[in-house]
C-alpha cells in the first residue's frame, strides 16, 4: 500500500476492494461495494448509488445513518475527552445510565459497560456464576450468544461450534418455546437460563409469552438467573425499547449491544437485585464505558425514548408484516413469513442468497438469518414510504424464478 493512502489520501473503491481482500482475516463473506455515507435510512455506496440499507450492520443503525444527535454527541464528547476508564467517575457514562434505568423495566437499574454483544453474555454468565455459585447453562436450540468461548458454548449453530470443540462445559440447548422441556431442564444445578425473546440469527423465531412466563417460573423456583439476550431485540427494535416489556416478562438480566449507541461499538448488561453486590475486581473491561460510546449509546436511547421510536417500530412493524403477508401469498416460493417490531424475516422454500443480491441490485440491502431467510432490520426511523419501496423490491424479485 502506498503510504499516500496509508495517511488518508482518497482511495479508489477498486483498491479499496483489492487492499481489503489482500489484508482481512478472511472470515467474512463480502458483498463487492464499497459503502461511502449515509444518511437515515439510505446508503450510498462509492459509486454513488443508494439503497434503502435494511441490514444496517446487523441491526446497528438503529437511528439510521448520520443521526444529527448522535453525531453532535460524539464530536462534542471527542474534543473533550476521549477516554475515561471506570477508575474515576465520567459525565457520559452517567448520562447513559439515567437514560437506561428510565428505558428498562422498573428494577434493572444497573450497568456493566463493555464493547460488543459476546462480551455482553460473558458478562451475564459470569454475574450468573457468581450470584448462584453454579455453573450449569440452560440455553436454546437456534439461539446465538455469540463467538467467544462462553458466549460460543451458549450458541447452538454447529457450524460456528464445531471447529472450536472442546467449549465449555454444562451448557445444555433445550428446544425453542417447547416450555415444558425447558422447566425440566432447569434443574437445582443451572446456574442460568439464556435466551432470545426474538431468535436472531437462528432465523427470526418469536417466543410466545407462556414459553418466557413458564422460564420465570422456572427460575424463580429454583433459583437460576433468567438472563434476556437482547443484543439484537432491544433498543426498540421489536416494538418495547427491551422485549422483555413487549412480553411481559421480567427477567434477573439483560445483554444489550448492537443498536445501544446508534452503531458506535458498545455492550451493556442490565442487572438488579437478585444480583446484589458485586465483588471489586471480579470483572471489567478497560474500553467499558468509553465516553464516546457512552455520548453516542446516552444520546442513541435518549432520541429513542424521547421520538418514542419502539411505538413507532411496533406500529410500521405491523403493518409492514401485514403487507409481507399478503405478499407471500401471492409469491409460491415464500414458506413463511415471521417477525415482530422491525425484525422482520421471509424464510423461503429455496436458498436465500441469490434473492438478498437480487435485492441489492434493486436498491435494498437485506441480510440472511440462516441459510433460506431474508432478514430486514431496518432502522426505526425508516419511513412508510421507504418500507413500500422494499416490499416492491421484494415483490419484483421473489415473483422472477430465478431472480435475475
Ligand atoms: C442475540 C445476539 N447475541 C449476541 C450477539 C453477539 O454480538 P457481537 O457480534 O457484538 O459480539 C449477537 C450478534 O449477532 C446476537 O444477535
Amino acid at each position: 500500500m502506498s503510504d499516500g493512502h496509508a495517511s488518508g489520501a482518497a482511495m479508489e473503491p477498486g483498491t479499496v476492494i483489492s487492499v481489503e481482500t489482500r489484508h482481512s482475516s478472511g472470515f467474512h463473506h463480502k458483498r463487492p461495494i464499497v459503502l461511502a455515507g449515509g444518511e437515515g435510512a439510505v446508503v450510498w455506496d462509492a459509486q454513488g448509488r443508494r439503497y434503502i440499507d435494511c441490514d444496517t450492520g446487523h441491526g446497528l443503525a438503529i437511528l439510521g445513518h448520520g443521526h444529527p444527535a448522535v453525531t453532535a454527541a460524539i464530536k462534542a464528547q471527542a474534543e473533550k475527552l476521549l477516554t475515561c476508564g471506570e477508575s474515576f467517575y465520567s459525565e457520559p457514562r452517567a448520562r447513559l445510565y439515567a437514560e437506561l434505568a428510565a428505558a428498562m423495566p422498573a428494577g434493572l437499574d444497573r450497568f456493566f459497560l463493555c464493547n460488543s454483544g459476546t462480551e455482553a453474555v460473558e458478562g451475564a454468565l459470569k454475574l450468573a456464576r457468581l450470584t448462584t455459585g453454579r455453573s450449569r447453562v440452560v440455553a436454546f436450540r437456534g439461539g446465538f450468544h455469540g463467538r467467544t468461548f462462553g458466549s460460543l458454548s451458549a450458541t447452538w449453530n454447529p457450524r460456528y461450534r464445531e471447529p472450536f470443540a472442546p467449549l465449555l462445559d454444562g451448557f445444555a440447548h433445550v428446544p425453542f418455546n417447547d416450555a415444558e422441556a425447558a422447566a425440566a431442564a432447569v434443574t437445582p444445578e443451572v446456574g442460568a437460563v439464556l435466551v432470545e425473546p426474538v431468535q436472531g440469527e437462528g432465523g427470526i423465531h418469536v417466543a410466545t409469552g407462556g414459553f418466557l412466563a413458564r422460564l420465570r417460573e422456572a427460575c424463580d423456583s429454583t433459583g437460576a438467573l433468567l438472563v434476556f439476550d437482547e443484543v439484537q431485540t432491544g433498543v426498540g427494535r421489536t416494538g418495547a425499547f427491551v422485549a422483555a416489556q413487549r412480553f411481559g416478562v421480567t427477567p434477573d438480566v439483560i445483554c444489550l449491544a448492537k443498536g445501544l449507541a446508534g452503531g458506535v461499538p458498545i455492550g451493556a448488561v442490565a442487572f438488579g437485585e437478585r444480583v446484589g453486590e458485586v465483588p471489586r475486581g471480579a470483572h471489567a473491561s478497560t474500553f467499558g464505558g468509553n465516553p464516546l460510546a457512552a455520548a453516542a449509546a446516552a444520546a442513541t436511547v435518549a432520541i429513542v425514548r424521547k421520538d418514542r421510536l419502539a411505538e413507532r417500530a411496533a406500529e410500521l412493524g405491523e403493518r409492514f408484516l401485514g403487507m409481507m403477508r399478503q405478499l407471500a401469498g401471492e409469491a409460491r416460493v415464500v414458506r413463511e413469513v415471521r417477525g415482530l417490531g422491525l425484525m422482520i424475516a421471509m424464510d423461503l422454500k429455496t436458498r436465500s442468497a441469490r434473492y438478498l443480491q437480487a435485492l441489492q441490485d434493486r436498491g435494498v440491502l437485506a441480510l440472511a438469518a440462516g441459510p433460506t431467510v431474508v432478514r430486514l432490520l431496518p432502522p426505526l426511523v425508516i419511513t412508510w414510504e421507504q418500507l413500500e419501496a422494499v416490499r416492491d423490491a421484494l415483490a419484483l424479485v421473489l415473483m422472477e424464478d430465478p431472480p435475475q
